[in-house]
């Protein structure tokens, strides 16, 4: 059995508590790992050398130096893709077809901000004071605690980790409980890339046990967090007590809207990819299908069809289209939510039981499910399912589509389809969220701004405006001459 211990100041070191938690691979139900189960002190090591790998030159290198580091990162990234992702695979159970591929485009990330690193400008500000320059510069933050989920965990830390080392911070990783063994074989990558030691740090535990312990600490200057809302409001709550800022992305519960004018057919596509890829485990999941009336039964016929034709099973296989929820509670969360469904008076027309058929094995597989007959304000419709659980409604016109798609406390992302471009037009600007897909789901990119309205989050990642937000500025003012003006009024 693999055994990971934290990776603290460029060395592996054995948790303070001497104690190790086991972690699963959710298609065969073994534990297959290992894994350090860190504490309060551990934290205190790993924001300590991420401290003082800042103070000791870090925080000083030159942005071009840090580009060159993130592009060798990079480089090394996608060498080591594949076996990236099969370790991701045998932790998280979500498909091969889909993270190996998605653990080489996450090189791009470290690509793109260690091409920007160097190209964050300050200004020089006009000045109504006389004889007075005044210039801005911007400066990392210290030490940033970074924690992530079990859905993406190499590519939400990119999105993180990316940016931050651009920018001149150090970091701290706290990878999710269920899947932390990828982020440990990264490390490694961070070393045979040159990375002084201290500048990347993990550790592995509970929320609770290491990573609140983290938040809390006095030397991080800035916590970038991705999992669930009720997480993400303990760690904001947190952070303020140290007036800390924050980065949250928080899931939602994203309307996919359908209007009678679309491609049908791509549309049926763009539902199946929104709610049963990765089995529904992710944050920009489709999971409120909004469907004009004139189409509902004709498109639901042919969107049951294509779900039912996915083949289920093992994640290692190029064949496989729907894989084991990821985690025990997760799937106890996902039966319980189709038990909600039905009990508030949903139709269930696909799906709603675990599913044992072919390809299945251990015990955590649900049949991708479809219900129908859905009204806004049931829970189906409200609340984050992240499971292979799909909920439709009807709507008649375009402004009953803009309402009960805003009629949520989320706001991450959301599809239209529709061939009508003022209508597309019209929907982007109305829909209350951070990401609009028209005529496609789930497109995303290392260029372009990620992040949620409303209770969806706070701050984005990736694109240009990100880097920023690991940084603050500065505001520098030069006399030209020195004065002895009466030093006892405002300048
Ligand atoms: P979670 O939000 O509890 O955990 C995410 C990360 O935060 C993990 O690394 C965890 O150890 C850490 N954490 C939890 N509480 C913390 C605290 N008080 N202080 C510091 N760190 C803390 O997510 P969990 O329990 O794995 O999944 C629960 C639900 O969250 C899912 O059912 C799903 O609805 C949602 N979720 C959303 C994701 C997204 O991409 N937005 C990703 C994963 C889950
Ligand atoms: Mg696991």
């Amino acid at each position: 059995m693999e055994k990971y211990l934290h990776y603290i100041n460029g060395a592996w070191v054995e948790p303070a508590s001497g104690e190790w938690f086991d972690t699963e691979n959710p298609y065969t139900g073994e534990t297959w790992a290992r894994i350090a189960r860190g504490n309060a002190a551990d934290a205190d090591a790993a924001v300590s050398a991420a401290k003082a790998a800042f103070e000791g030159g870090w925080g000083e290198t030159k942005p071009t130096a840090r580009g060159k580091l993130l592009n060798r990162l990079a480089d090394l990234i996608e060498r080591d893709a594949q076996r990236l992702g099969e370790i991701e695979v045998r932790d998280n159970g979500k498909l091969i077809a889909e993270m190996a591929g998605q653990t080489r485009y996450l090189a791009e990330w470290y690509r793109y901000y260690g091409g920007l690193a160097d190209k964050v400008e300050g200004a020089v500000i006009p000045t109504d004071k006389e004889g007075v320059f005044n210039f801005t510069r911007y400066e990392p933050l210290g030490v940033v605690g970074m924690i992530t989920p079990w859905n993406s965990p190499l590519l939400l830390l990119a999105w993180k980790l990316s940016a931050a080392l651009a920018a001149g911070n150090t970091a701290v990783i706290k990878p999710s409980e269920f899947t932390s063994a990828s982020t440990l074989e990264f490390m490694k990558l961070i070393e045979e890339a040159g990375f002084p030691p201290g500048v990347v740090n993990t550790i592995t535990g509970f929320g609770i046990e290491v990573g609140a312990p983290m938040v809390e600490h006095a030397d991080v200057a800035k916590v970038a967090f991705t999992g669930s809302d009720i997480s993400g409001q303990k760690i904001y709550e947190a952070a303020a007590r140290s007036i800390k800022p924050v980065t949250l992305e928080l899931g939602g519960k994203s309307p996919n809207i359908v209007f009678e004018d679309a491609d049908q057919e791509a549309a049926v596509m763009g539902a199946i990819s929104g709610i049963f890829a990765a089995t529904g485990q992710t944050c920009i999941a489709g999971s409120r299908l909004l469907l004009q009336r004139s189409i509902h039964n004709e498109f639901v016929d042919r969107l049951v069809e294509v779900a039912k034709s996915a083949t289920i099973g093992d994640p290692m296989s190029l064949d496989t289209h729907v894989g084991p929820v990821t985690t025990p509670p997760q799937y106890q969360k996902v039966l319980d939510y189709i038990d909600i469904a039905n009990k508030d008076g949903a139709t269930c027309v696909l799906g709603g039981k675990p599913y044992d058929g072919p390809g299945a094995r251990g015990s955590q597989f649900v049949e991708p499910t479809i219900f129908t007959g859905v009204d806004n304000s049931m829970r189906i419709a409200q609340e984050e399912v992240f499971g292979p659980v799909l909920g439709v409604i009807p709507f008649d016109t375009e402004q009953d589509a803009i309402r009960i798609a805003n009629d949520i406390d989320f706001g991450l992302a959301a599809g239209v389809w529709t061939s009508d471009i003022g209508r597309a037009i019209r929907m982007s600007e109305k829909l209350r969220v951070g990401t609009v897909w028209i005529n496609t789901y789930r497109a995303v990119s290392y260029t372009s701004p990620f992040g949620g309205y409303k209770r969806s989050g706070l701050g984005r990642e990736s694109g240009m405006e990100a880097i920023k937000g690991f940084m603050q500025v500065k505001s520098v003012w030069i006399a030209q001459q020195t004065s002895v003006a009466n030093p006892f009024i405002m300048r």
